[in-house]
């Protein structure tokens, strides 16, 4: 069976294609055209351009993406598409896109949820079950009970900001740029994680949810302080200060995250720990939860760094395990009269 996917629900338009048979996948082609040079003067994703961007790009990345894999539209069993959470102008594009192919060339449709897809991204490998996913994206954080491929069930979730926007907003309060993740991160590998001591939000609550809105504020009062303030102005200092901080940011943030999940993964008896979402190419975060996985004898998956942030190859996969799993129903061929995009999707 041939699945091609559409992503479109932030700023990368991302076009992929998927053969599979039984627990046998490949993904043939995974096209993806990031807008970061776009949005990065603006600070952040202005939705409006991205949705223009997203117009202009799709179809050169759908002949990309078909081209790669060496087919054609009248060679595919079904489309897929992502119709939420994300930005709505975002995602109407996508919609109407996979809406005007599955009319054109009479294929069944799928509306995809963008944050199971970010743990079906997980899926291509056989895995064991049930498992505990944690997704940590620019917009969620989440803990989700996995019981096969298609049953998801939210345990906890961030009360304020995700993982991702609080990389964001710090990387923008030191001046480092969008998308902060990365920039953070980067800085982080020179600095020493226990420089400054920044609080563990919700670290010892007995529930699954958490918070990372408190810890922006707190490096934004950080950096108020006085001989803080006077360092950042000298040239010589203030590089090294700014990768003390971006380093101490990250550890409270990946410290909170790992605990949590191992101790939810304890609590519900799951088998395997999934990481998912753009924050899981955070290295620090990989190994981190990966060696406290390993220490309490579970096993652990996280996707390749090109299938952690936006990319269709994981809308083609949760829309694969859809079919594989509920059968030809759950692709529509009436759904390009029916599907609607849903910008506030929950899992
Ligand atoms: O999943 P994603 O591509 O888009 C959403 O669905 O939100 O995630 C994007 C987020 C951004 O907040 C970005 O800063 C973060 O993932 N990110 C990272 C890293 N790479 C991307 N955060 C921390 N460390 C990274 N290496
Ligand atoms: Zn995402």
């Amino acid at each position: 069976m041939k699945i091609l996917a559409i992503e479109s629900s932030c700023d990368e338009t991302s076009v992929a294609i998927l053969q599979g048979q039984g627990e046998k996948i490949e993904i043939l082609s995974n096209i993806v055209s990031s807008q970061i040079a776009v949005h990065a003067p603006f600070g952040g994703v202005v939705p409006e351009v991205a949705a223009r961007h997203h117009t202009q790009n799709f179809l050169p990345v759908l002949a990309q993406a078909l081209a790669e894999a060496k087919t054609d539209l009248a060679k595919i069993d079904a489309l897929a598409v992502t119709s939420g959470p994300g930005l709505i102008t975002s995602l109407l594009v996508g919609v109407q896109a996979a809406k005007t192919l599955s009319f054109l060339y009479q294929k069944p449709l799928l509306g995809i949820n963008h944050l199971r897809a970010h743990v079906a991204a997980n899926f291509l490998q056989p895995l064991t079950f049930p498992a505990l996913a944690l997704i940590v994206s620019g917009g969620h954080t989440e803990l989700i009970l996995v019981k096969d491929q298609v049953s998801f069930k939210k345990i906890g979730q961030t009360l304020d900001d995700a993982a991702g926007e609080a990389f964001d907003k710090v990387a923008k309060i030191l001046g480092l740029g969008y998308p902060g993740g990365p920039l953070v991160s980067q800085q982080a590998l020179k600095g020493d994680r226990y420089k400054y001591d920044l609080p563990r939000p919700m670290l010892n609550q007995d529930n699954f949810n958490f918070s990372f809105s408190g810890l922006k504020t707190a490096v934004k009062y950080l950096l108020a302080e006085p001989v803080l303030a006077e360092e950042l102005l000298k040239a010589e200092k203030r590089s090294l200060v700014v990768a003390d901080l971006c380093a101490s940011f990250q550890q409270a943030v990946v410290e909170v995250l790992v605990h949590k999940t191992i101790k939810a993964a304890r609590q519900k008896k799951v088998k395997t720990i999934i990481l998912a979402g753009g924050v899981a190419a955070n290295k620090e975060l990989r190994q981190q939860l990966q060696a406290a996985a390993t220490q309490n004898g579970l096993s652990y998956v996280v996707p390749e760094f090109a299938l952690c942030t936006d990319n269709a190859a994981m809308i083609a996969s949760a829309a694969y395990w859809q079919i594989q799993r509920g059968g030809w129903q759950a692709a529509d061929y009436t759904a390009w009269r029916t599907l609607r995009a849903n910008p506030v999707w929950e899992i």
